[in-house]
């Protein structure tokens, strides 16, 4: 049976706006409403009960202060589940608009002269697919990247998928997006013979299902995705959208996706970060790692939009005689929690030469321990401790970076 699908449009009332609607108002199963919106006015869905699928949005007279008002609704979340299409009635539109439309989650800009066929078909499209666009509420990715190479990204995303798994029985897949090095099914002592790469070919057919069959499955219950055993895959190789689409898929077999991802900025890197709830970035003491997170804070945030509140950054390795203290570390990256994990290298470096989780190989090493917190935060099971706050001036040591 079909359940009818809600169309708010939103907007200053002009005559597309309005073909639109009885255009929109034709296809079946959908029910339309209108938010008129006065100068200064945003709050594009209004508080009424009216839970809208699809929001399209015409632009007026100040695009990018309308679009900055979407943005941050999507950033507090409030535009979650929704599949927004942006109307422009102007034959052009300059990169700070589209980068403000991509910030809000906008699945499609649409403008010049077709502008109401174009807006039908991108609508026709939406119902069609389902959302397939947009992730699934309710079903979380944490994204896994080091500041610099060796730093434990991947012992960390492994512990935690683990932990997800085992201890809060949450349904998860530790997805290997380091194609070329990727360690996920080694360090857990399994293996598949088909990968993410053979699932990316094999998209198009694929469901949830067919899925299984892609998967390294450990005895814990947790399942991996890895790269390729056979062959090597070139960063620019992998197809996006098909990538963003398998992840998709994965919302619908696992409750929570752990993405290992290798330290290359792409644009793998950038849908992925898109997806995630939580962004952790994996440092070390050392002035080269903290400055290396440090930009990398500044990338994320500022040229590809992230919010500040997703980043967890984990120091990892942590030695509290070390000359370079926590203190600085939270002063350098300006960042109100830091979550210290210590350094155990003996114990968990036979855990991953056994193909043994830490959790079952050492369980009561601080390191194990500290991972397992950060699960509980992670799951929601604890809340996270906050430190105060600090500093707001970059150390001089670490300025111009
Ligand atoms: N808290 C820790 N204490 C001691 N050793 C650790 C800790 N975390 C990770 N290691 C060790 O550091 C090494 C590198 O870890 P890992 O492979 O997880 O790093 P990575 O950041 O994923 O590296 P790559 O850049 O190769 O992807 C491993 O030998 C691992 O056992
Ligand atoms: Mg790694």
């Amino acid at each position: 049976m079909n359940q009818a699908i809600h169309i708010l449009m939103s907007g200053h009332g002009t005559d597309h706006m309005e073909t639109v609607q009885n255009l929109a108002s034709q296809l079946p199963d959908v029910n339309i409403k209108k938010k008129l919106l006065n100068r200064g006015d945003y709050d594009f869905l209004d508080n009424s009960d009216f839970k809208a699928d699809v929001l399209i949005h015409f632009l007026g007279a100040k695009p990018a202060m309308e679009l900055e008002a979407l943005a941050m609704q999507s950033r507090r979340g409030k535009l979650a589940r929704l599949a927004i299409l942006i109307v422009y009635d102007q034959d052009s539109a300059g990169a700070q608009l589209m980068r403000l439309a991509m910030q809000a989650g906008a699945c499609d800009f649409i403008m010049g002269p077709k502008l109401v066929d174009d807006t039908l078909t991108a609508l026709r499209t939406i119902l069609k697919k389902g959302f397939h666009d947009h992730p699934v509420s309710g079903r979380a990715l944490t994204a896994v990247i080091n500041s610099q190479g060796g730093g434990g990204a991947s012992t960390i995303a492994c512990a935690l998928a683990h932990a997800f798994t085992t201890r809060h029985e949450i349904k998860t897949l530790l997805l290997d997006l380091d194609l070329q090095f990727g360690t996920q099914c080694l360090r857990l002592g399994i293996e598949s013979p088909k990968g993410l790469i053979d699932a990316i070919a094999s998209i198009e057919t694929l469901d949830e299902v067919a899925l299984m069959a892609y998967v390294a499955k450990h005895s814990s219950g947790l399942h991996i995705l890895h790269g390729s055993i056979k062959d090597i895959s070139l960063p620019g190789e992998i197809d996006v959208p098909q990538l963003k689409r398998l992840i998709e898929l994965a919302y619908k077999g696992y409750e929570h996706v752990v993405a290992d991802l290798p330290r290359l900025i792409d644009p793998v890197f950038n849908m992925v970060l898109e997806q995630a709830n939580h962004v952790i970035i994996v440092m070390q003491q050392d002035i080269s790692s903290l400055r290396a997170a440090q930009r990398m804070i500044q990338i994320m945030t500022q040229d590809l939009g992230l919010p500040l509140e997703r980043i967890m950054p984990v120091l990892n390795r942590y030695e509290s005689k070390h000359s370079i203290g926590l203190a600085e570390v939270e002063q350098v990256l300006t960042l109100p929690a830091i979550t210290v994990i210590p350094n155990d290298f003996k114990q968990l470096c036979m855990a991953f030469n056994l193909g043994i989780s830490i959790a079952e190989h050492a369980p009561n090493s601080p390191a194990t321990q500290a991972i397992l917190s950060l699960a509980d935060i992670l799951s929601g099971k604890k809340k996270p401790v906050k430190l105060g706050l600090f500093k707001q001036l970059l150390s001089p040591l670490f300025s111009g970076a």
